[in-house]
């Protein structure tokens, strides 16, 4: 049996650990184990693929970042090629992908990605490759699992973050504005902003009036609570109005998101009065050892994956149905993006203790 391993998309916190549980349990069943560098461009002649030992996973688990390196430019079926003009045309290459599969000898294939890497590998495996997939995500927006390694990871920083400016905001008297990250799903705002005991917390699922942020601002002060926290996620936006989007993406990116708390922090210093300070948390979030509980998932999900290739569960991923990690078909998950959900109990007690979600 010979096996390949992939990492696509962004990175998230937990992918060496995958890599690592993944490799040694494959090696422990006799094994040969591949790794394709940045996503696929190892199948398409335009990085390595590599053969995988004990060695090469020796003391990575407490590493972020993945050592397979990733992109999230490379789907094979719109793979974006320069053209002499200086443009950009997108080819699908998933054809010559199977081929060069086919021909390193690879029986099955351990993608590790989010919901974008999950198609493509859904894609493949409906062209008959034999693929099991990891979910992966500091957004924690995949479907079908409790929840994603990275997600974590992502929250416990973004909580420093908010420890850190609760301190400087009291000292000075300001409004501080966190933009963190998340796409179109809120849990990191909502999961980092109750944890920090932010004062307002905006995200996606439930759009803002920025008068309603203003008034929230102006009863702490009326009750002489003269600083407030705002936790925005980077898709959260004002009723009626849009995303806030940085610029075009390269060649077969997704939109790159980002930027709305400028905005936010100038319109509570207008409307209120108060001086307002914005940051935006950003790649800090992707960074960095996962936390122990992400370790632990990451390391359950790659001896699953290995599992799963031996029960022959293509086109499945693997999940956190807690307290077990189970295989489900990889479009249950996809089906719809997870988002924060307002009637959660999480919601319910952010703002039962005074949280405002600007709403
Ligand atoms: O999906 C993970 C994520 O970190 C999002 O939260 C964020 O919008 C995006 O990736 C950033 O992507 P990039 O690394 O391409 O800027």
């Amino acid at each position: 049996m010979r096996i390949a391993i992939s990492t696509g998309g962004g990175d998230a916190p937990g992918l060496n650990a995958v890599i690592r549980a993944a490799v040694l349990s494959a090696i422990n069943r006799g094994w040969e184990v591949l790794g394709i560098k940045r996503g696929y461009a190892g199948l398409l002649g335009e990085d390595e693929v590599v053969i995988l030992t004990k060695d090469s996973v020796r003391g990575i688990a407490h590493l972020g970042g993945t050592i397979l390196r990733t992109t999230n430019r490379g789907n094979p079926f719109h793979y974006p090629i320069r053209r002499d003009d200086g443009g950009y045309e997108e080819i699908d290459r998933s054809g010559e992908l199977i081929e060069n599969a086919k021909q390193l000898g690879i029986d099955a294939i351990i993608s590790i990605g989010g919901d974008g890497s999950l198609s493509i590998a859904k894609r493949l495996c409906d062209k008959g490759m034999k693929i099991v997939g990891v979910p992966k995500t500091i957004d924690n927006d995949v479907g079908g699992t409790i929840t994603t390694f990275g997600f974590d990871t992502a929250v416990s920083t973004a909580l420093d973050a908010i420890d850190r400016l609760h301190t400087t905001a009291e000292s000075h008297d300001r409004v501080l504005v966190l933009e963190v990250m998340g796409r179109d799903a809120g849990f990191i705002a909502l999961h980092s902003g109750l944890a920090g005991t932010a004062d307002v917390i905006l995200i996606p699922e439930i759009p803002y009036d920025i008068h309603k942020v203003c008034e929230k601002i102006a009863e702490r002060d009326r009750s002489g609570r003269h600083f407030s926290i705002v936790v925005v996620a980077e898709g959260a936006f004002p009723k009626g109005g849009a995303t806030s989007t940085l610029g075009p993406s390269l060649p077969g990116q997704a939109r790159r998101m980002g930027g709305v708390c400028e905005g936010i922090a100038q319109q509570i210093a207008e409307i209120t009065g108060k001086e307002t300070r914005s940051l935006v948390l950003g790649h800090l979030q992707r960074g960095g050892s996962p936390t122990g509980y992400d370790r632990l998932l990451a390391t359950r999900f790659g001896g699953a994956a290995v599992r799963a290739v031996e029960d022959e569960k293509w086109g499945h991923m693997m999940a956190l149905q807690s307290p077990h990690i189970v295989s489900i078909p990889i479009e249950d998950a996809l089906r719809e993006l997870k988002r924060v959900d307002p009637s959660h109990d999480v919601v319910q007690t952010a703002r039962e203790t005074g949280i405002s979600f600007g709403d």
